[in-house]
């Protein structure tokens, strides 16, 4: 697949089949992520993969949960409210397989403390890059990705470390459901014209 196809298909999928994932299939999807570009070259990023049905289940209700949470602070009407929870119902979110990027807080090359946002920073940036990889070599393998923002409320964040055992200096940068789309793809047009968010000096 020629890198324009797959970057113009890849849109965010958040139904799928139930057809689980290969563990070859995620190994290449790592090895993609992993070819990103990341500061000082530190490969600061941590790839943690749910695939167990109880792990699975756990994501699920936490998805459930914190997307409620999400669009009550948005505040969206009951009726909206209701067609949410019947897409839930539906399995909305319900992937076979889910991905967690982390990055370690205490990786970092510039000793000076004033440096510590900015390296922060640049860990985060390296992270989404990744993740971005992930997903364009996602939809040349068939699958489906939504980058689920979400997962970074504390509560979600804390277990899902829990889950996999890491320690405080880790973080998250962001979970990916991946799985086989279940309807055919139709990419989500952009708002924005080129000229809006475009200027040349
Ligand atoms: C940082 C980030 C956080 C996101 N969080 C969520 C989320 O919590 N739930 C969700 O359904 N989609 C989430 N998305 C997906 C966006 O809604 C989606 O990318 C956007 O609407 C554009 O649609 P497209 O990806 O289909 O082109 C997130 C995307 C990004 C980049």
């Amino acid at each position: 697949m020629e890198l324009e196809e797959a970057i113009n298909k890849r849109q965010s999928i958040r139904f799928y089949q139930k057809k689980r994932i290969g563990n070859k299939k995620i190994e290449e999807l790592v090895k993609a992520a992993i070819r990103a570009p990341n500061a000082n070259g530190l490969e600061n990023w941590f790839f943690v993969i749910y695939n167990s049905n109880e792990a699975r289940e756990k994501i699920q209700e936490l998805l459930i949960h914190s997307h409620i949470d999400y669009y009550r602070e948005i505040g969206i009407s009951n009726e909206k409210m209701d067609k949410l929870e019947k897409k839930f119902k539906e399995g909305m979110y319900s992937a076979p397989c889910y991905v967690a990027v982390f990055i370690d807080k205490n990786s970092k090359v510039l000793k000076d403390k004033k440096y510590e946002e900015l390296e922060m920073h640049w860990a985060i940036e390296s992270a989404a890059m990744a993740i971005e990889n992930l997903m364009l070599k996602a939809v040349e393998l068939g699958l489906g990705t939504c980058y689920i923002g979400v997962a970074n409320f504390t509560y979600f964040e804390n277990e899902i470390k829990k889950m996999a055992g890491l320690g405080k200096n880790y973080q998250l940068v962001g979970l990916i459901s991946i799985g086989y789309p279940k309807k055919e793809r139709k990419p989500r047009k952009r708002r924005k014209r080129l000229e809006e968010i475009t200027k040349f000096v």
